[in-house]
């Protein structure tokens, strides 16, 4: 069977981090993840693009979109050397599912849906273990190891004004996305508010029909 290619949808908290390292491990792909790609870039001089702002990070920091320009060069490159991947964060607006047309087919399009009040808890609770990437939630999901505990760390993004943004903006420009994606084969809505065993679960006999 050849490697999937897999897209993940949903708004920002759904939950497409956590799973998508489920599907890299369980189906040997690779996570291309264009919020991890700009947070690793995010003091990148684009100003000769004739941008708003001189780099990604004032743009992420807001929870406003990086300009298309960019990240649609961030995913042509990390398709073009995946055999295999799971795509999470891209695309956000209509113009960016166009330029994927022009990139890949896709076998398994996967939309995990989840309530703006349960979305606003998780993020603004989340805290990243800046070793390993790990997510954490200070209510949910601590870590028992103290030295674990003791170094994490909130996005710049999470905080309760940029959350806000980030779901404005979610609401605007990417569930237009999810409409256009409906009628694609392979696409399936997941219930995102299911505990995260259960989601996985759904995730992999969609993915498994799907392929
Ligand atoms: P990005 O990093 O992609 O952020 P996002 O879409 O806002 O998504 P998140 O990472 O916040 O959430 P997630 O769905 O991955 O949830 P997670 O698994 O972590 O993008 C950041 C910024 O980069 C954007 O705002 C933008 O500026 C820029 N950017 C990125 N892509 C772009 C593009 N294509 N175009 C333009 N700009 C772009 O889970 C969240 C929390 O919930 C965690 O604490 C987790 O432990 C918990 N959790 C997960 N699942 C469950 C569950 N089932 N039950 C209970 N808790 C759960």
């Amino acid at each position: 069977m050849a490697s999937p290619r897999i897209l993940i949808l949903g708004p920002p908290g759904a939950g497409k981090g956590t799973q998508s390292s489920n599907i890299a491990e369980e189906y040997d792909v690779e996570h291309v993840t264009t919020g991890d790609a700009l947070r690793s870039n995010k003091e990148m001089d684009i100003s000769d693009m004739d941008t708003e702002y001189d780099t990604p990070g004032e743009y992420m920091d807001a929870g406003d979109l990086v300009p298309d320009e960019v990240v649609n060069a961030i995913v042509d490159e990390a398709l073009s050397q995946a055999d295999g991947f799971v795509l999470d964060g891209y695309p956000r607006n209509l113009e960016q599912a166009e330029e994927l047309e022009g990139m890949t087919d896709l076998d398994v399009v996967l939309s995990l849906d989840v309530d703006r009040e349960v979305l606003v808890d998780r993020l603004t609770g989340r805290r990243v273990d800046p070793e390993t990437g790990e997510n954490y939630h200070v209510e949910f999901n601590m870590p028992e190891d103290e030295e674990v505990r003791e170094r994490l760390e909130q996005r710049d993004d999470d905080n309760e004004e940029s959350v806000q943004n980030r779901l404005d903006v979610f609401e605007e420009n990417t569930a237009p996305v999810i409409d256009h994606y409906a009628d694609h084969d392979g696409f399936v809505a997941i219930d995102g508010e299911q505990t995260p065993d259960d989601v996985w679960a759904d995730i992999q006999a969609a993915i498994d029909e799907g392929v």
